[in-house]
């Protein structure tokens, strides 16, 4: 069965690799790429920031519901094992308290499949949720509280007592790894790839390195922590969810809420209209469907809003990794061998193995390649995506050991990764859609004055700090998921109103969705509404992947072809534009006028007033994404960091960081360029101080607050340049790619390789705290 779906599958892969340009979307590139006198490219402000700052945008734990409870959640202090008693007695009898759920007398509910294992699946794991005494980590929920108000709910929860008949739980990633490793694969894709001889050619190699960096479990820590607010209730007959929910993917959330409650879909109603940060967090996780019991279960509203430090304990986080990095050389620097394997710890109920090969599989040109992820399994919390999976680990490795080998061939690491570009996909033998990373290169040494690094290392001291320059190559995937769909209002006074179940966390989703539509219909801005982040409008959308920019410019592609249709069928033969097809009308001054003869036009409240309209309302789903099969599709950029490393604290500041990019048109640089400003902040952090102390003995998470889990703050972050070459890639919507996630990678790579090129000491493991430089 596996043979023949996956010789189907390779059938179709080399069919839509050798199909024509023009038979795969993009083909034909996007009019909006040329169309330059629109809002396309122009720093646009948020259209929601003045909600933000006047704090009239409700964020999920923001609802008030008629008759609310409030929720707080008890967790396991083991990590496997059996529940043996659970005495919630006294937590009953505490002031306010309305129920306290356990296993013992919750709902039904069914497991679920979790995230990308089924079309709208969006749980972290797919475990029974309060469903009997087992216990599958530290820190799992085994109550939730109801009460009056929330600081009698946490109370109560501190009543709760339970006893545990433990079993030997695995939370050594030593011992994980002696009882055996997995092959692992991601989105269905196998962690596995050879080609040709790789151990062979390192062997053989003129000039080599082989070693192995390691970085840390991490925990996520969005500005706002998750919550739901939710509400049961009866219409028409039939019982209705209502949730308000903190989320990267409503339609998902949904889906998945229903599952569990053997629902149909659209009897839960997810909406999210703003989020305090997602970075691959904000999915489902067991809150959710707790909340919908326990909500259930008491007849009354419920808000959930979860503690920092239950964030840590019921959302996963990126998982620990341990990777080789070999490379063998030509002396000329040229390289015969790529191989990046490694193991990370993972869970048995979960599916995200951090992919940390995927740079090594399109960066460098190599005459052979050998990629592996494993995966030894502990019991603890289910890791989860966390801003560029794969590639923001990865990337340190990765480009740490180019710097490694760039020193001992002698060579400028710029001029060493320039001499292994590769002009074509160096895995799918693809044509890069669009790669100017040399340029990027070129244009981010100009500007950070990358001629005057001291190719010793070691050698340029100013008081107390030694200093030092480094550099790595940041990328990321171009993505666009299928499932998008837009619905496209038009009415007679000239306004359109777009509409699509995407999400703002906080990115610039609505802004830039608005600039985009607006430049597609020729509308002023201030006539472009947008409706977003609610699982009853069109589109399956997800804010993840750095995909949605993409996802939502091919569904208002599509829906724009079919109000344009539409119009023309509206307009008929009393017209200027009779007779003409959608192919040879454009959109210009609020209607439609004929690309070959400009004087023929029409406004659309022309057209709607004679054809008597108030409105017209279109719905069309996207294209399928197929571009990404046909092209290799793949954003890139170059970080550059200074680092001042003190010599008798060993205390590390980064004094200058610059980010070079190539990714694509920038459709608002306002925008974008807090998007790779934010990422390289998060960057700064899995370099220097994001680390999650993982107690191995018993699994726990020990540091589970922004007073113990250090993340960057304004005195850790320097003035941050981005600068980025604007190219248009002629095969995405808009000519655009993503911009969420690349700006993490690279980013430890340049920091260590900066601290290297300062101190001359080679930091391999994450983060780099200064007990590791004195
Ligand atoms: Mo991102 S880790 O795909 O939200």
């Amino acid at each position: 069965m596996n043979v023949v779906a996956d010789a189907a599958q390779a059938v179709m892969k080399k069919a839509l690799a050798l199909a024509p340009d023009s038979w795969i979307p993009g083909g034909v590139p996007d009019p909006l790429i040329r169309h330059k006198h629109g809002l396309v490219g122009t720093p646009v402000s948020r259209l929601d920031g003045r909600f933000k700052v006047s704090g009239t945008a409700h964020f999920a734990a923001e609802f008030p519901l008629d008759g609310m409870a409030y929720a707080a959640l008890a967790f396991s202090a083991i990590a496997r094992g059996r529940i043996t008693s659970l005495d919630t007695a006294a937590a009953e009898a505490s002031p306010g308290v309305i129920l306290v759920m356990t296993h013992l007398n919750a709902p039904r509910m069914k497991p679920l499949p979790y995230f990308l294992a089924a079309g709208k699946a969006a749980a972290g794991d797919n475990l029974p949720i309060m469903q009997d005494d087992q216990v599958y980590w530290n820190g799992q929920p085994i109550a939730v509280v109801l009460a009056e108000t929330q600081e009698q709910a946490d109370h109560a929860t501190s009543l709760i007592r339970a006893t545990y008949a433990a079993e030997h739980a695995t939370t050594n990633f030593a011992e994980a790894k002696a009882q055996g490793l997995h092959p692992a694969n991601f989105a269905g894709q196998p962690l596995q790839l050879k080609i040709g001889d790789a151990d062979a050619a390192l062997a053989a190699a003129a000039v080599s390195v082989d070693v192995t960096y390691r970085t840390p479990f991490q925990n996520h820590n969005p500005i706002e922590p998750h919550a739901v607010t939710l509400a049961w209730s009866k219409s028409e007959g039939r019982e209705v969810l209502r949730v308000h929910d903190a989320s990267q993917c409503v339609s998902h959330v949904a889906w998945t809420i229903a599952e569990a409650f053997a629902l149909e879909e659209t009897q839960v109603h997810v909406t999210s209209p703003y989020v305090g940060g997602g970075f691959g967090c904000k999915t489902l996780w067991q809150h959710h469907i707790l909340a919908a019991a326990a909500s259930r279960m008491a007849g009354r509203p419920v808000r959930l809003a979860l503690s920092r430090e239950a964030v840590y304990r019921v959302v996963g986080g990126r998982t620990e990794t341990e990777q080789r990095v070999a490379i063998g050389a030509n002396k000329d620097g040229t390289f015969e061998a790529l191989i990046h394997t490694g193991a990370i710890a993972m869970t048995a109920h979960n599916n995200v193995p951090e992919p940390f090969i995927t740079p090594s599989m399109i960066l460098y040109s190599a005459g052979s390649l050998k990629l592996s992820v494993e995966t030894a399994h502990l019991n603890m919390l289910a890791n989860t995506f966390m801003r560029a999976p794969g590639e923001a680990v990865g990337s340190f490795a990765l480009e740490s050991a180019i710097d490694e080998l760039a020193e001992k061939l002698g060579m400028d690491p710029i001029e060493l990764r320039i001499r292994n570009e590769p002009e074509k996909d160096p895995v799918s033998g693809l044509p890069f859609s669009s790669r100017n990373l040399v340029e990027a290169y070129r244009a981010g040494a100009a500007r950070f004055g990358w001629k005057d690094r001291h190719a010793t290392p070691g050698t340029q001291q100013e008081g107390e700090r030694m200093v030092g320059i480094g550099m790595a190559t940041a990328t990321y995937p171009y993505q666009r998921m299928p499932g998008g769909a837009a619905r496209i209002t038009l009415t007679a006074d000239g306004h359109a109103n777009v509409e699509i179940a995407a999400h703002e966390m906080g990115m610039g989703t609505t802004t830039t969705t608005a600039i985009v539509a607006a430049d597609r219909l020729a509308l002023p801005l201030e006539d472009v509404s947008i409706g977003y982040a609610d699982s009853e409008l069109p589109g399956l959308v997800l804010a993840g992947g750095s995909q949605q920019t993409a996802s939502i410019g091919a569904a208002v592609i599509a829906a724009h072809r079919a109000l344009v249709t539409e119009l023309l069928k509206l307009a008929g033969n009393a017209s200027p534009l009779a007779g003409l097809s959608p192919d040879q009308v454009a959109n210009e001054d609020a209607g439609l006028c004929s690309i070959d003869d400009p004087s023929k036009r029409e406004s659309y409240a022309s057209i709607l007033s004679r054809a008597g309209r108030a409105q017209v309302s279109v719905e069309a789903s996207a294209s399928k994404p197929l571009e990404s099969s046909h092209w290799s599709m793949h954003s890139y950029g170059a970080m550059f960091a200074e680092a001042r490393v003190n010599t008798v604290t060993g205390e590390v500041r980064i004094s200058r960081f610059l980010g070079s990019f190539d990714c694509g048109t920038i459709l608002n640089p306002k925008t974008a360029a807090s998007q790779f400003r934010g990422g390289i902040i998060m960057g700064l952090g899995l370099a220097l101080m994001e680390e999650t102390q993982f107690d191995e003995r018993t699994g726990r998470i020990m540091n589970p607050s922004l007073a113990e889990y250090h993340v960057p703050v304004h005195l850790d972050v320097p003035e941050i340049d981005v600068i980025w070459n604007d190219i248009a890639d002629p095969h995405s919507p808009m000519g655009a790619h993503g911009v969420g996630e690349i700006g993490i990678t690279g980013v430890g790579a340049a920091v260590a390789n900066a601290i290297y090129n300062a101190t001359g000491k080679r930091v391999r493991d994450l983060p780099i705290t200064l007990d590791k430089l004195l």
